[in-house]
């Protein structure tokens, strides 16, 4: 987690996150947009799930109780998602802005799981039309709100999804997407024909950590993937308990999402790999991952 103090960009220790759990923070990062020389500040705000650390000022009402509790699509795995930039996030923000990292400007992109939407965003800074995807109670707050925090007015671009706005040098957009659901065939209203099967690429943070998401995770990903999607650039922060896929509890193992990907027919490759820096001998991966035909397509090509 970034945020800017003193006129400089400095590392919040993580450990503030696991002291207070969750509060309500404005994460800023300056952002090289598509356009040599021009950098785009980005400001990602996540909420408060525990009034008494709203900070003063803070957009949320510190006596409010979660009002999306009962909606439909809020499970435990979903509430991580209003909570902050997610270690595994932060790590893909800053491979999205890396030379091997960056997107090509102008690529059609959908975020799985976004939560705050820190990489999406990131994305549409550098030059992507982003498709910010979570579940309904995660994208229509604190999705909507920090694509509409940064928002530079209506996006006109003939690449740009549905009702987009220009964020940075792209632009981003919302669409609810539950895993545990079929892919939606018109996920920007009905009267909208574009699809998510549009889109170049995927990306995704933080998304498989507990085992019960690998399978309607790697369904949604690996459909979207062999439906025509070009690639899934995906970061993996392992948080299982154990080295022993098998003996961990809740937490899955990375091995145990290669292989999810590797059964649905997808190919799974390492770009990038670095320690945790919360969690000591942990570590945090960033994989690409595409149908294994389109690989042997495009490496006949
Ligand atoms: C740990 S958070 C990561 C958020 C963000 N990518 C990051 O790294 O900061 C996991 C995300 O997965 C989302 N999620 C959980 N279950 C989901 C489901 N069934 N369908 C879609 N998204 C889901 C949560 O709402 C949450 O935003």
């Amino acid at each position: 987690m970034f945020v800017e103090r003193d006129g400089r960009w400095t590392r919040t220790p993580s450990e503030h996150f696991k002291d207070c759990g969750y509060c309500t923070k404005t994460t800023i990062a300056d952002v090289r947009g598509a356009i040599e020389g021009r950098t785009h500040r980005l400001a990602v705000t996540s909420k408060d799930l525990n009034p008494e650390d709203a900070d003063e000022g803070s957009a949320v009402d510190a006596t409010e109780v979660d009002p999306y509790f009962f909606d439909d699509g809020y499970t435990l795995a979903a509430a991580t998602g209003f909570a902050r930039v997610w270690e595994g996030a932060e790590t893909l923000s800053r491979f999205l802005q890396t030379e091997k990292g960056r997107l090509d400007p102008g690529v059609r992109v959908v975020e799985l799981g976004a939560g705050v939407g820190a990489c999406g965003l990131i994305a549409a800074c550098g030059g992507a039309h982003v498709a910010l995807t979570d579940v309904a109670p995660v994208v229509e707050d604190v999705v909507r709100r920090n694509i509409a925090q940064n928002a530079l007015g209506e996006a006109t671009e003939r690449a740009a999804w549905p009702n987009a706005f220009r964020v940075g040098c792209g632009s981003a957009t919302r669409a609810t997407l539950d895993w545990t659901s079929p892919i939606p065939d018109r996920p920007f209203g009905a009267l909208d024909a574009s699809s998510l099967y549009d889109a170049d690429v995927l990306i995704a943070a933080e998304c498989v950590w507990l085992r019960d998401l690998v399978a309607p995770f790697v369904d949604t990903a690996s459909t979207l993937l062999k439906g025509g999607v070009g690639k899934l650039i995906l970061c993996v922060r392992d948080r299982s308990t154990s080295d022993d896929p098998a003996s961990g509890k809740a937490f899955a193992h990375t091995s145990e999402v290669i292989r999810a990907f590797t059964t649905a027919g997808c190919v799974v490759e390492e770009l990038h790999r670095e320690d945790s820096r919360e969690d000591f001998g942990k570590e945090i991966f960033i994989f690409s991952v595409r149908a294994a035909a389109r690989r042997e397509r495009d490496e006949a090509s």
